[in-house]
């Protein structure tokens, strides 16, 4: 699919990854409908849109994705002004990174499967009957490396992250004869505000080698890429395949390692109190 002139929904445009994808589309001379709670911030990168002169417009709705009725209003007000969803990408999400018994049952725990996983399902729930009438549409699921390896203070994130892959998975097979695809994109880490969001303090300084870590305008061109040929899967940067295979085929190796390099070492004040 051509972007040129497609409706496309992008949630979480109110920064990184999403913004550098709303921004992306907005080159592409596409209908950017740019959704998330901070509407001022949506508003500002519309106004940036607006003014790139390649065509495209902008719809800003401000909507809380762990909301039903505000993903039903969002869908509303594209389907008033555009009449139509040709691309949606399901990208808004966060992550509380910490022990699990340290996370907050509500806030952290509910939270993240409210936005991470049932914003996902129930956003392409509302927007799957229009583009089965359309017998056409592309759906981008922003996934991520830790929906394909689990590791320690993840896991919640991880289980949405793995949630969201078999939920698409499923998705890519059922709508594929109405002309709808679904492709995943798996990122490893991307420098934008998830880490300030996401509560991490760690005393090895573990972290994403700085030549693995992406930029969102990264991750925004593999999205753009996505709608004109869709995959199933995506991993960026391909580097972390070597760790996808590690974690399917020497399971034990990787636990050993991230048990002895990670977890061991974090935990070792409370091991020896205990
Ligand atoms: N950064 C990484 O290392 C990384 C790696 C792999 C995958 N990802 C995934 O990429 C996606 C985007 O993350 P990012 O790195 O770009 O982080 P980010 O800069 O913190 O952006 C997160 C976006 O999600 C929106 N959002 C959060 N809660 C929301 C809610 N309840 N309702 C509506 N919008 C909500 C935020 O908007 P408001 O606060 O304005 O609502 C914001 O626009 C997430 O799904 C994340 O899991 C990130």
């Amino acid at each position: 699919m051509d972007p040129k002139g497609k409706v496309v929904i992008v949630t979480g445009a109110s920064s990184g990854i999403g913004e550098a994808t709303a921004r992306q589309f907005g080159r592409e001379g596409s209908k950017v409908v740019l959704a998330a709670r901070r509407v001022d911030k949506l508003q500002a990168l519309a106004d940036e849109i607006n003014r790139m002169g390649s065509g495209a417009e902008t719809l800003v709705v401000q909507a809380d994705l762990s909301k039903l009725e505000d993903i039903q209003s969002l869908v509303k007000q594209t389907m008033d002004k555009y009449g139509r969803i040709d691309i949606l990408v399901n990208n808004a999400g966060f992550g509380r990174i910490d022990w699990l018994e340290k996370l907050d049952p509500v806030k952290d725990i509910q939270g993240q499967f409210d936005v991470n996983v049932m914003g996902v399902i129930q956003t392409t729930r509302q927007v799957l009957p229009v583009m089965i009438q359309q017998r056409s549409g592309s759906i981008i699921q922003m996934c991520s490396m830790a929906g394909l390896v689990a590791t320690p203070t993840y896991t919640v994130y991880a289980a949405c992250k793995h949630a969201v892959h078999g939920f698409s998975e499923a998705l890519r097979r059922e709508v594929k004869p109405w002309g709808i695809d679904v492709s995943m994109v798996y990122p490893g880490g991307v420098a934008t505000e998830f880490g300030a969001h996401a509560g991490i303090n760690r005393k090895t300084k573990a972290t994403t080698p700085k030549f693995m870590l992406l930029t969102a305008e990264q991750v925004a061109e593999a999205v753009v890429s996505l709608v004109r040929r869709p995959r199933r899967m995506w991993i960026i940067p391909w580097l972390w395949s070597f760790t996808v295979w590690m974690n399917r085929n020497l399971n034990g190796v990787v636990d050993n390692t991230t048990i002895n390099r990670f977890t061991i070492p974090e935990r070792e004040d409370e091991l020896k109190a205990r």
